[in-house]
């Protein structure tokens, strides 16, 4: 499948050499992009909020080089990183039509985190994104009159291809990926910033991450979208999403959070119920996370004020609340959550607007 809204006019002169930089936020999904189909397409749409401070930094540096094929190395924090190869280099293949400079550079790629290395949280979001917005960096020295909503559009969409939540990115607070008949303009093939009124209630919204289990995944994201082929519930999921995505719709209108509440955890817990009757089956919940479910329902149910919890594919847990009652909510994550965190390690993050280029 070739897109050739982003095949590039030729080149009229390659830079020698550069360096460019940025930093991207991680986006933590309200309803679940959970199977997808050839071409990192997704089964169903789905719409995330983007994160303030977890974030992916990084320096792009290029350099003409005569031979063939791709040339690059990976740094995190300054030591190289081999295991994170294979899938830039799967990436770059998947892109090089769009960006056919990939293979005439070689590039050391610089990353750091502004979160624990391994906490699990998906950092594959905000590096393939920042990486991808680095890259259109490069584009735009080589084509200077692209426009800011090209540039944004075709960093979403080279994002995608190198992992399918990366392409939410790129903007904020609130982005869409995949079509959806009710929501105009949003594609399978770019994440769109949700583009209808957003109530006041959600300005702001926190995001405590409360980090239960550190480990690697036993089950990676790309293995369980897989397993969405041939599950036995997976048509009725896919249109669980998009019956979803329409009571969002008005819950950000109207502003009603025991709505946003119910379609939130019931979003987290269908992820999960796939994983656990795919097969082969896997649960990457931990008892810890269940604790932590529960005394969120308990704390709820006694106080009425409006947390909710989301999952990704892990352990952790994501405890969602209104800015407004942040002040109770976060007393209670410290004084009867965090005993359930590995090393009572938590994040604190909320709505963010999205990357921003780093000047160098
Ligand atoms: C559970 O985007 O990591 O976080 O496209 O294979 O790289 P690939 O998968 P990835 O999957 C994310 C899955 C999720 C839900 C979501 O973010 O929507």
């Amino acid at each position: 499948m070739i897109v050739s809204e982003f095949i590039p006019r030729p080149y009229k002169s390659l830079l020698a050499s550069g360096a460019v930089a940025y930093s991207s936020p991680s986006n933590i999904a309200l309803v679940k992009y959970w199977g997808k189909k050839a071409h990192q397409i997704p089964a169903n749409p789905s719409i995330s909020f983007t994160l303030n401070n977890c974030k992916t930094l990084t320096i792009l540096k290029f350099k003409k080089k005569t031979t063939e094929g791709f040339s690059f190395e990976v740094f995190l924090e300054g030591v190289v990183q081999n295991d994170f190869k294979p899938k830039i280099e799967q990436f770059f293949k998947r892109i090089e039509v769009y960006v056919p400079f990939v293979s005439k550079y070689h590039f050391d790629i610089h990353t750091s985190n502004t979160f624990p290395h391994s906490s699990g949280i998906a950092s594959s979001a905000s590096g393939m994104s920042a990486l991808a917005l680095c890259l259109m960096e490069v584009e735009q020295h080589l084509n200077p009159d692209i426009s800011k909503a090209f540039f944004n559009r075709k960093a979403s969409f080279l994002s995608r291809l190198g992992s399918g939540s990366a392409c939410r990115s790129i903007e904020g607070p609130l982005v869409v990926w995949g079509a959806h008949k009710n929501i105009s303009g949003s594609s399978d093939l770019v994440g769109l910033k949700y583009p209808y009124v957003v109530h006041p209630h959600f300005n702001n919204f926190c995001d405590t991450i409360l980090l239960v289990d550190k480990g690697e995944k036993q089950v990676s994201s790309t293995v369980g979208h897989d397993l969405m082929h041939g599950h036995p519930f997976a048509a009725q999921r896919f249109a669980q999403a998009q019956a979803a995505m329409d009571t969002l719709i008005e819950v950000f209108k109207t502003g009603d959070l025991k709505a946003f509440i119910s379609i939130v955890e019931r979003e987290a817990l269908t992820l999960h119920a796939m994983m656990m009757s795919s097969d082969p089956y896997f649960i990457l919940m931990k008892p810890n996370t269940l604790e932590i479910i529960n005394k969120i329902w308990a704390f709820r149910a006694k106080t009425g004020l409006h947390l909710c919890f989301t999952l990704d594919a892990g352990a952790n847990v994501h405890v969602l609340f209104p800015e407004s009652e942040a002040k109770e909510i976060q007393e209670f994550i410290e004084t009867e959550l965090l005993m359930y965190c590995q090393n009572e390690q938590y994040i604190q993050d909320k709505l963010g607007a999205g990357a921003q280029p780093i000047k160098i």
